[in-house]
């Protein structure tokens, strides 16, 4: 593997949701001083890199998805002189900065809409997609058509997601030189890396029925992100995640992505967005194995994730989050994250944080659960459709980070944005801290391991007892040294046929794993080296 790809595996990422890290201001909204105010608390995580959710001008129609201005902050976050700030903090305390990149679309309130809209003549008309009538019938990812009439030129403009987000003409060879503009303007600033949103998008044919991964995609990412001054700057796209597609995408010498999120495991347990379905944790397992391999075999970069802010906890849907919420967080924590691969953590899921159950609409923001609530009204019973919500809305994981147990969590003096996760009271950082199972203590301690161990980050990884069910067992291994991770999952089992070796880190109070016996969701990891 080349040096500045196989140089990722020793990053630690930790995805921040600006809105609701942490307020400093007393506006009810997070904000980059709070991040400031913060680092030490990610770096003691083991994080060395932070990805910030956009931080840039925008109406916050998707927030922050919707950009009005790519080279200037948003003012309820700060300032860029807070920004600024923000970077020179973060590398003094050896903290990588990755900013979003949002390509596909911009704000309707971007200068570039906003003469666009204006005449046909207009310059900038051509930045966007027209049509007279609907070129294709598609939905929009937050509801209605993707085509929205515009009065003042008598067309139709395409927006893939919200109507406040019209979809950029990447055609324009003038889109391009904008988008690699902006490119070089945060990179001079000093940031480190673009985690680049549903970047698979930019390339479309129309005539084909193709909304995404159109004919001239790699040709464009190539444009921007292969050239060379960009060698050392880490990339790690939204797109579609076939293995052809990442092969295409991520091969080391296709000068494109360093690396692409892979989210099939996160399909498990829910059919769409809205229902849950019967799951085994052993559906996660295999999939995680078939990517395991998968990106050994072609030496791609993997990314190890269970959350963010597109999706309900992980922990409330596969694990228990209840009676055994610490022991599932934990396990599934060591099992993703020993892997080969990057760690992504989301904010909260070092504290086990859970999904929320509210009663009324009124609680959620997210653009597209509301849409889905308007569209659905009526056709089914209000309860239900409430459930529904409450089961896979993005909002759950984008409620203000509780860092106490106290009314306003510590989190913010005024009324937050969004209402605090229902569990706030239970699930917080202070309450955590005080506790004997305490879910940050374990991330804390699994990131040191992982940060000690050479072989945890560049070993080989390989699976161990591959027929057996409801656990999974696997070895990271590199010269003489070999670890081994046991994960048991949902129910209690026994597993003598394993190798012994010297515990080195366990989410159980007794001897892991004595007898081979485990417990639902036991982990351990043991040191094999001879
Ligand atoms: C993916 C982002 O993660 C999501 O939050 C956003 O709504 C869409 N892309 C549109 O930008």
């Amino acid at each position: 593997m080349k040096k500045e790809f196989s140089d990722c595996y020793d990053l630690v990422v930790y995805q921040i949701y600006p809105r609701s890290f942490l307020d400093s201001n007393g506006d009810g909204i997070g904000d980059l001083s709070g991040i400031i105010s913060k680092l030490d608390y990610i770096r003691s995580i083991g994080a060395n890199a932070i990805w910030l959710c956009p931080i840039f001008k925008s109406p916050q129609c998707d927030n922050g998805y919707d950009i009005s201005d790519y080279r200037d902050i948003d003012p309820i976050y700060g300032t860029m002189t807070d920004f600024e700030r923000l970077l020179a903090a973060a590398h003094s305390k050896g903290i990588k900065v990755i900013m979003d990149f949002v390509a596909n679309h911009t704000s309707s309130e971007h200068e570039w809409f906003k003469r666009a809209r204006t005449s046909r003549e207009d310059p900038y008309h051509d930045y966007y997609y027209w049509a007279d009538e609907p070129l294709t019938d598609w939905r929009a990812e937050f509801g209605g058509s993707t085509w929205e009439y515009n009065e003042p030129t008598g067309e139709y403009y395409l927006h893939s997601f919200a109507v406040g987000q019209p979809d950029v003409n990447w055609t324009n060879p003038k889109v391009r030189e904008e988008y690699k503009a902006i490119v070089d303007f945060w990179v001079a600033k000093g940031v480190d890396g673009f985690r680049c949103d549903v970047l698979d998008h930019i390339s479309k044919d129309f005539a084909k029925g193709l909304r995404r991964n159109g004919p001239h995609l790699h040709e464009y990412i190539r444009e921007v992100f292969g050239r060379d001054h960009l060698t050392n700057i880490y990339t790690v796209g939204e797109a579609e995640t076939t293995e052809e597609s990442i092969l295409a995408t991520c091969g080391q010498d296709r000068r494109e992505l360093k690396s692409v999120f892979q989210f099939s495991h996160l399909a498990v347990g829910r059919k769409g967005r809205y229902t849950p379905v019967p799951h085994k944790m052993d559906e996660v397992k295999d999939i995680l194995v078939e990517w395991q391999r998968f990106t050994a075999a072609h030496d791609l970069l993997y990314i190890l994730l269970t959350d963010n802010h597109d999706r309900p906890w992980f922990n409330s849907r596969m694990g228990d989050d209840r009676a055994l919420r610490y022991e599932s967080a934990t396990c599934v924590a060591t099992m993703v994250y020993l892997l080969k691969g990057i760690p992504f953590i989301y904010q909260g899921q070092e504290i086990g944080c859970a999904n929320s159950h509210f009663t009324d609409i009124s609680a959620f923001n997210d653009v597209e659960c509301l849409g889905y609530y308007a569209e659905q009204k009526g056709r089914i019973p209000d309860d239900e459709l409430l459930a529904e919500i409450n089961f896979g809305s993005r909002d759950n994981s984008r409620r203000p980070f509780a860092w106490d147990g106290t009314a306003s969590h510590g989190f913010s003096t005024a009324a937050p944005w969004l209402p605090y996760a229902s569990r706030s009271g239970e699930i917080n950082l202070a309450d955590d801290l005080n506790r004997e199972k305490s879910v940050f203590r374990y991330y804390e301690a699994l990131f040191a391991l992982r940060g000690a161990r050479h072989v945890l980050r560049h070993g080989e990884w390989t699976q161990v007892l591959p027929e057996r069910e409801n656990c999974f067992v696997f070895l990271r291994e590199e010269g003489k040294e070999r670890i081994l991770v046991v994960c048991n999952c949902e129910k209690a089992q026994t597993l003598t046929e394993l190798p012994k070796g010297k515990l080195l880190l366990s989410n159980h109070k007794r001897t892991a794993g004595a007898n081979g016996e485990y417990a639902p969701y036991e982990c351990a990891v043991y040191d094999l080296t001879e």
